[in-house]
């Protein structure tokens, strides 16, 4: 009880009422591992990156003016303000510099942000493929972007509409639902390094994209996915593979 009480009070109101209002998400809260910083959560993930690495590549990200200005200048036109780039962003910068994946699957792109950081971060390690799919939010989606600051993409624009012209060389962007799209894209790429569900987070979605990519990831591999929270689904899948995971906030990875 004690053990409830100390992660209720860690957690925020509106994940506290998703939990009360879901009674079979409360084993999820007393399980899951507590939120790392993201250099800690790399290090659990890749413990023989030296830490000092993965400081000077945090520092690095931060310091890379040219990229949040080049993003900007394609955000603040249409969505009248600067990108918000939460912990995760640097976690998942990280990720790809330390990993260097060949093949790097993403599901849910929206404006493009997180599909910029893992091409800058791909730019940098020299290589490095980005399969991105996204069903386009012309409408707001339930599950997925209803709570999002904005909940749909601007009007005319394209999933992927921010990432910066410089970054677009490696980007392979697919349009339409997932539950098509990526048994197609594992039919093309078979052996993909990295796995980033990011789209609709409902249980039956999330449970079947980590399912459906899971075969394809090279040992050694990430299955990464945002929103962890939302469902069981994440920790199912860990715990169904015996495999720990790591998280920053609601930002969840795990290795194969
Ligand atoms: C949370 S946003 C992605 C944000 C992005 N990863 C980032 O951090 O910059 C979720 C995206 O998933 C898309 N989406 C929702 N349902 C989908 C589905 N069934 N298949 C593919 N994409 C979907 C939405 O249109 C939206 O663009």
């Amino acid at each position: 009880m004690s053990r409830v009480l100390t992660r209720l009070a860690k957690t925020s109101p509106a994940d506290i009422w998703k939990f009360l209002s879901d009674p079979g998400m409360i084993p999820v809260l007393v399980s899951s591992p507590p939120s790392s910083s993201p250099i800690d959560a790399v290090s659990r993930l890749f413990p023989d990156a030296p830490r000092e690495q993965l400081a000077a590549l945090r520092l690095q990200f931060l310091m890379d003016h040219d990229f949040f200005r080049a993003v900007d200048q394609n955000m603040v036109p249409r969505r009248h303000r600067r990108a918000v780039w939460r912990d995760w962003y640097e976690f998942l910068y990280m990720l790809v510099r330390v990993l260097k994946p060949g093949v790097f699957v993403e599901t849910g792109v929206f404006d493009g942000q997180s599909s910029s950081v893992i091409l800058r971060a791909m730019e940098e390690n020299g290589r490095g493929k980005l399969i991105s799919i996204d069903l386009p939010a012309t409408d707001a989606i339930a599950g997925s972007t209803h709570r999002m600051l904005e909940s749909t993409l601007p009007p005319g624009c394209n999933p992927g509409w921010v990432v910066p012209e410089y970054l677009r060389g490696r980007y392979d962007l697919r349009f339409g639902d997932a539950r098509v799209l990526l048994p197609e894209a594992f039919k093309s790429f078979p052996e993909v390094d990295v796995f980033f569900h990011d789209s609709l987070h409902t249980y039956d979605h999330m449970y079947f994209e980590y399912t459906c990519a899971w075969p394809h990831v090279t040992p050694g591999g990430l299955v990464i996915s945002d929103d962890i929270f939302w469902s069981r689904a994440f920790h199912q899948f860990c715990r169904e593979n015996n495999r720990p995971y790591v998280r920053v906030g609601g930002f969840g990875g795990m290795r194969k």
